[in-house]
């Protein structure tokens, strides 16, 4: 009796660290980077599926020639306490990308959101060194393995303004243009980039980023990208996206879609699915018609690890893979529209 108690107890343990690995990759139809030729094709990563599940691994290494880290660049996961930092996670990603070939997207220097607390509190020119030396450390630790950064994240306010953060209100207007400049001293190689949210479209917040990235570029600011996170949902890649990505480029600087998801409405039935994939289509074309347009970033591959749940309760099932690493519509209507054959 004991012998058999043991031998379930052990079976379970077994099953239950199989299930914690998640899904194997199914074969899929194709390879997204493959098909992309000239672009970057990227996705962010949650950094415990890379540790934990080796399917979640073998598509985000096949699928993929660009990686964003999801979380573990932010400030509050790199050096929570003010001296201590913690490198093993971001390093783990650096790592990945190096072994599969791929570019790294550095994700964030310079944020108003997840910030330790301890920079929450500081004042003035102290705030401004430690952020000088934050751009700095994170930079020159990357130097060579990551090319490309988002020093400046979400600056601005859905109606154009500045939106409040602990840089605004201590330091004033005056930080963004700071950020990229201590972030073209401390690497001169990396492709730096202002990158935003919800500013895809003209309109307010895409009128104000496109004058204060003009602006900045003609007091000579070194700001090499824009980035567009294009956070979408069934509404559409909004109008004037592609016409807004090319008056940008047509400042001289590169354009991107950085964090490209799709959210539906729970649970997501055949019809939501193909017009999702309409989206997804819609947005990657956008961006293909675009010479300056260099890559295109997917905020999560799979339906197992994404943000909107979390986030906007109800709704999910943003991505392209679904979450037993199956491909969804989505993922054949952006495969034919990098081949060119959207
Ligand atoms: C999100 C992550 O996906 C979540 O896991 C985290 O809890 C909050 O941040 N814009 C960005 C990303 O630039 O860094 C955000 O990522 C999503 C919105």
């Amino acid at each position: 009796m004991a012998v058999l108690v043991a031998v379930l107890v052990a079976a379970g343990a077994v099953l239950r660290v199989l299930q914690a690995r998640g899904p194997e990759a199914v074969a899929l139809p194709g390879q997204l980077q493959k098909a992309a030729e000239k672009r970057l094709v990227g996705t962010a990563v949650d950094d415990t599926a890379l540790r934990n599940e080796p399917g979640y691994r073998r598509n985000l290494a096949e699928q993929f020639s660009s990686v964003t880290p999801e979380n573990v660049m932010k400030w509050a996961v790199l050096e929570p306490v003010r001296g201590k930092r913690d490198w093993a996670a971001a390093d783990r990603l650096v790592d990945f990308a190096a072994e599969h070939d791929q570019a790294v997207r550095g994700h964030t220097l310079v944020w108003f959101s997840q910030n330790p607390p301890w920079v929450e509190a500081l004042e003035g020119d102290e705030l401004l060194q430690v952020v000088r030396e934050h751009i700095r450390t994170t930079m020159e630790r990357y130097a060579g393995r990551i090319r490309t950064w988002d020093v400046v994240n979400e600056p601005l306010e859905d109606d154009g303004t500045r939106r409040p953060s602990v840089f605004q209100r201590e330091l004033g207007d005056g930080w963004v243009e700071d950020a990229f400049r201590t972030a073209r001293v401390a690497d001169g190689e990396a492709k730096l980039y202002l990158n935003e949210i919800g500013a895809e479209a003209p309109g307010p917040k895409s009128d104000a980023l496109y004058a204060l990235v003009r602006e900045l570029l003609g007091r000579g600011v070194p700001i090499d990208g824009v980035g567009f996170q294009a956070h979408l949902n069934r509404r559409g890649v909004p109008d004037g996206f592609r016409a807004n990505l090319e008056r940008f480029a047509a400042l001289g600087v590169d354009v991107a879609i950085t964090e490209a998801d799709v959210a539906l409405k729970l649970p997501a039935d055949a019809a939501a699915l193909r017009v999702q994939a309409r989206v997804y289509r819609g947005a990657v074309k956008d961006c293909l018609a675009i010479p300056r347009c260099r890559s295109i970033t997917f905020w999560g591959f799979t339906d197992r690890h994404s943000w909107i749940p979390a986030t906007q309760p109800g709704r999910g099932a943003a991505t392209l893979l679904d979450a037993e690493l199956r491909p969804k519509p989505a993922y054949r209507a952006v495969l034919k529209a990098l081949r060119g054959r959207g």
